[in-house]
């Protein structure tokens, strides 16, 4: 059975009044256990929206959302367990850090799923291993981290809720590139631990490309494409009518391999460029 269903989902800002500007429109889609899928889509093409819809922030305008075969807003008495089962980390959490300490803020969640202070305390120091926090922050006061610890505090945050599906608005934005690497190798990782869906919102094709199993393609609120990044990024010309584009190294190896007329397989990962361009030299050898 799919994790999450989306059933004919349009949304609306104005709830269906006067004129009615659809940020989300007609979405099916089906999301299959233990994925990662990326959402990318120009600025304003609903993937804020989207994510919101899925955790039960926002109640879809027409349509159903599934969790589990279950509709978010029939099935489930509370909708503050729907946002427990699928977390949500917006863009920029380190906004909403609050507490005195590190600790405090990642264990804000789980006290308030009622768990034991022993069980709360499994959850803060389980989450902050994920999330790549080390033991001697922990009693800092969060206003004192550099962005990149701030943000994982903020993602330890919502993975100590233990949650079903976790989606990441955009959890590179802003920081470093080493700061964006460790964050993806975190993720990475914590999902191949716990096996869960990962939804990942992200203007960074590459990231996109080494690490999601699918891909949407959001457009002025159309699901485009769903599909691995692989076929997406096969579709160079529909990408770049929407105002995307494929990842650099996608560009480099079809040149490489237009001159040197080999294999035109679609290429999105550096190792697999590596491969092939060692594959070729050697060619070029013999
Ligand atoms: N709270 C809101 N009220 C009204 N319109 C909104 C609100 N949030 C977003 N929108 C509009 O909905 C569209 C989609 O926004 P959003 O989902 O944030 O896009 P993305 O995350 O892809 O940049 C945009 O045109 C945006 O201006
Ligand atoms: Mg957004």
């Amino acid at each position: 059975m799919p994790v999450i269903e989306a059933e004919n989902v349009s949304y609306s800002y104005n709830g269906g009044a006067g004129f009615d500007i659809f940020r989300v429109k007609k979405m099916n889609f089906s999301i299959e256990k233990n994925q990662i899928i990326g959402v990318i889509g120009h600025t304003g093409s609903g993937k804020s929206t989207l994510a919101q819809l899925l955790n039960g922030l926002i109640k879809p305008t027409e349509g159903k959302i599934l969790l589990n075969g279950k509709n978010l807003w029939e099935d489930f008495s509370n909708i503050r367990e729907v946002h427990f089962k699928v977390g949500l980390t917006f863009q920029y959490p380190e906004h909403q850090l609050f507490k005195d300490t590190v600790y405090d803020d990642i264990a804000f969640g789980p006290i308030n799923q009622g768990l034991s202070k022993q069980e709360v305390n499994t959850r803060v120091l389980n989450a902050a291993e994920f999330a790549g926090i080390s033991k001697d922050i922990l009693q800092r006061s969060p206003f004192d981290l550099s962005g990149g610890e701030k943000r994982r505090t903020a993602i330890a945050g919502i993975i100590a809720i233990d949650p079903e599906v976790l989606i990441l608005d955009e959890p590179t934005s802003g920081l470093d590139p080493i700061g964006r690497r460790e964050i993806l190798e975190s993720i990475y990782n914590y999902h191949n631990k716990k096996k869960n869906v990962i939804i990942f919102i992200s203007h960074i094709m590459e990231d996109i490309a080494e690490m999601c199993d699918k891909v949407m393609v959001l457009d002025k609120g159309n699901l485009e494409m769903f599909d691995t990044p692989m076929k997406v990024f096969s579709n160079s010309s529909i990408l770049s009518n929407l105002g995307l584009e494929v990842p650099q190294i996608t560009r480099i190896m079809k040149i490489v391999h237009q001159r040197t007329h080999t294999s035109d397989e679609t290429i999105i990962k550096i190792d697999d460029a590596i491969r092939n361009i060692i594959k070729i030299l050697d060619m070029k050898r013999m």
